[in-house]
């Protein structure tokens, strides 16, 4: 069996009778469904013709949406009299596979999910032709654009669940894509303005040096760092096209500072987690630029490479312990949460991805 087929039976076969994509299936940390990764995994299945379980999805994150939605009304109270709000009121990223907050604590407060959430039920209703999504979910839609329009420019933990203090740019970019495109349908006019704001935003403060930045800080108003999920700002969500001057430097850094000449593609240079090695997802993504910019070879090189660090049944892990940046932190992060989690079902996602989108740009 090729990679491609083994990547969709594994995430067909961890998908939940609810409709939610279990992270990981062997790794403790990762038995929950994230509304980040699921996205990108209903994507994938939507990719390959396997429409009912990305609508199983849909219908899964619409069922938590409507179970938490009170949580929203009461932040809007708090925001209205201007009253303190904890973490732990904001929705959460990760859900159990039922679709109820998980017990354990964790950094929930992560606004990208969201964002994505609204880019990958446009993506889904475009390529299945399902527009009456759009009515019988207006009510949940409405809850995620109220809450996303009234919190975007609060501090949040970003994709990586770090940094809680900043304003991320890759979230930014989550969410002003996923309002754009899921105002391809509702033609709000108020929508518009508001991703023009947040665009606006992105240009203002999260720019250095001529390249997007991995953050701005609003305590120092500067902006800092750089970080591979900046491809996010084009593919998919293509709040900057990939010939704008900015990412076309950004992406420049990223080859420079977090791309392995003979590997993959890191997060970012602080990265501890595992030692920070390079991620499958993030060496997809940089691939697919590749793709989209007609750098056929270098796309298939990182595509070898995915495909080396599959295992005998084809699993493909979150990342691999190669050229890692925090050597000195990896046996920490095996003794505390046990081996590197294999099968990640996102990193099986991008790979779809990936394969569908080569395959579809060079006729193959
Ligand atoms: C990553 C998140 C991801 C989660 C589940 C975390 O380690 O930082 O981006 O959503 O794992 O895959």
């Amino acid at each position: 069996m090729n990679l491609l087929e083994a990547s969709i039976k594994i995430i067909l076969k961890n998908q939940s009778k609810y409709g939610s994509y279990i992270a990981s299936p062997n790794f403790k940390q990762y038995m929950y469904c994230w509304i980040r990764d699921g996205v990108f995994i209903a994507y994938a299945m939507d990719l390959t013709g396997h429409h009912k379980s990305s609508r199983l999805f849909h219908k899964w994150v619409i069922m938590v949406i409507e179970k938490y939605s009170w949580k929203v009304k009461c932040l809007l109270k708090k925001l209205r009299k201007r009253e303190k709000r904890e973490e732990n009121e904001y929705l959460h990223a990760r859900y159990t596979l039922e679709g109820h907050e998980a017990s354990t604590p964790w950094p929930n407060k992560q606004f990208d999910g969201y964002g994505a959430w609204l880019w990958g039920l446009t993506e889904h209703i475009k390529i299945t032709g399902e527009e009456y999504l759009i009515d019988k979910y207006s009510d949940q839609i409405k809850v995620i654009i109220e809450y996303l329009a009234n919190f975007w420019n609060e501090p949040s933990y970003d994709c990586w669940e770090e940094n809680p203090d900043k304003i991320h740019t890759s979230t930014l970019a989550c969410i002003a894509g996923g309002l754009s495109h899921i105002n391809s349908y509702l033609k709000s006019n108020e929508i518009s303005k508001l991703v023009n704001k947040i665009t606006s935003f992105i240009k203002d403060k999260c720019v250095i040096e001529g390249h997007f930045a991995k953050f701005y800080d609003p305590h120092t108003n500067r902006a800092k760092g750089v970080d591979a999920s900046l491809l996010w700002l084009a593919y998919p969500f293509r709040v900057f096209e990939p010939e704008d001057p900015q990412f076309r430097s950004t992406v420049a850094l990223i080859e420079r500072e977090l791309l392995e000449p003979d590997g993959g593609v890191h997060r970012h240079p602080e990265d501890t987690y595992y030692g920070g090695g390079e991620w499958i997802i993030l060496s997809a993504w940089l691939a697919w630029h590749y793709i989209e910019t007609g750098r056929k070879e270098e796309a298939w090189r990182l595509i070898e490479w995915i495909e080396s660090t599959a295992d005998d049944q084809g699993n493909l892990p979150e990342q691999v312990p190669h050229h890692l940046l925090a050597p000195e932190y990896y046996e920490y992060w095996v003794r505390k949460w046990g081996p590197i989690a294999k099968p990640l079902l996102w990193s099986h996602a991008m790979y779809i991805i990936l394969k569908k989108k080569i395959y579809h740009k060079y006729s193959l």
